[in-house]
């Protein structure tokens, strides 16, 4: 999702669901809905396992959560980037803070998901490692302090610094880069701080899939833009 709509919003399912991924389609299904009728941007990362059936039952901009940067071939136990692209997916994380990975391999992964067609989300975690991301030519850095994820404490005001910084450093290097940021985010207002900070949407996850209602929780992120 190079998305033309703002903002952008892409909800990280993480390990939260168990069972057969009925949880991600229906919350893939409220992201869908929120979308269209706020028209922003929404996208959902589910797990792997259940990136095809999100995909084939909702029309909604899938992401897998990681990608490792090899082709076809002998590499036991690891993410093809054309397999997640033949399951539907649009794009990818890439170096999220739980699943972190070298430079080197930042770069592979994003020239494999290049390759076979998929958007590019490289999550970082300070400004300095948003601006060597933005220099790999990523479609979006995702800038996420791993101190603030999964506290309720959102970054764009317990560090409106990081984020600015990673959209100014971010800007020097490669204006076609957009930057997202994460960590904390759950509310309206925190996502209303995001966008005037500058970055073009916002990375979360607790905030979504662990609410008593998604959807409500969806509605609200986006009512204050
Ligand atoms: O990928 C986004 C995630 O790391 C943020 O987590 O629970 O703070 O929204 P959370």
């Amino acid at each position: 999702m190079k998305s033309d709509k703002t903002p952008v919003i892409v909800v990280n399912l993480k390990t939260y669901l168990q069972g057969t991924g009925e949880k991600a389609v229906t919350i893939a299904k409220a992201c869908r809905d929120v979308a269209e009728r706020y028209n922003v941007g929404i996208a959902v990362a589910p797990q792997f396992c259940d990136i095809y059936r999100v995909a084939s039952q909702v029309d909604v901009p899938v992401y897998s959560q990681h990608i490792d940067g090899i082709g076809a071939g002998s590499h036991t136990g690891q993410i093809l980037a054309q397999c997640v692209k033949d399951a539907g997916a649009v794009g990818t994380l890439i170096n999220h803070s739980e699943r972190r990975l070298t430079l080197a391999d930042i770069d592979y992964s994003v020239k494999a998901a290049n390759e076979a067609g998929l958007y590019t989300i490289v999550c970082t975690n300070n400004v300095e490692t948003s601006a060597s991301a933005a220099s790999l030519g990523p479609d979006y850095v995702a800038i996420e302090p791993p101190e603030l994820i999964g506290t309720g404490v959102p970054v764009s005001s317990a560090d409106p610094q990081v984020v600015k910084g990673s959209v100014d450093a971010v800007k020097n290097i490669n204006s076609d880069v957009k930057v997202l940021c994460g960590a904390g985010i759950s509310k309206g207002e925190d996502l209303k701080a995001a966008l005037d900070l500058g970055s073009a949407g916002v990375l979360l996850a607790s905030g979504i899939v662990k609410a008593e209602d998604p959807e409500k929780a969806l509605e609200h992120l986006v009512s204050q833009i």
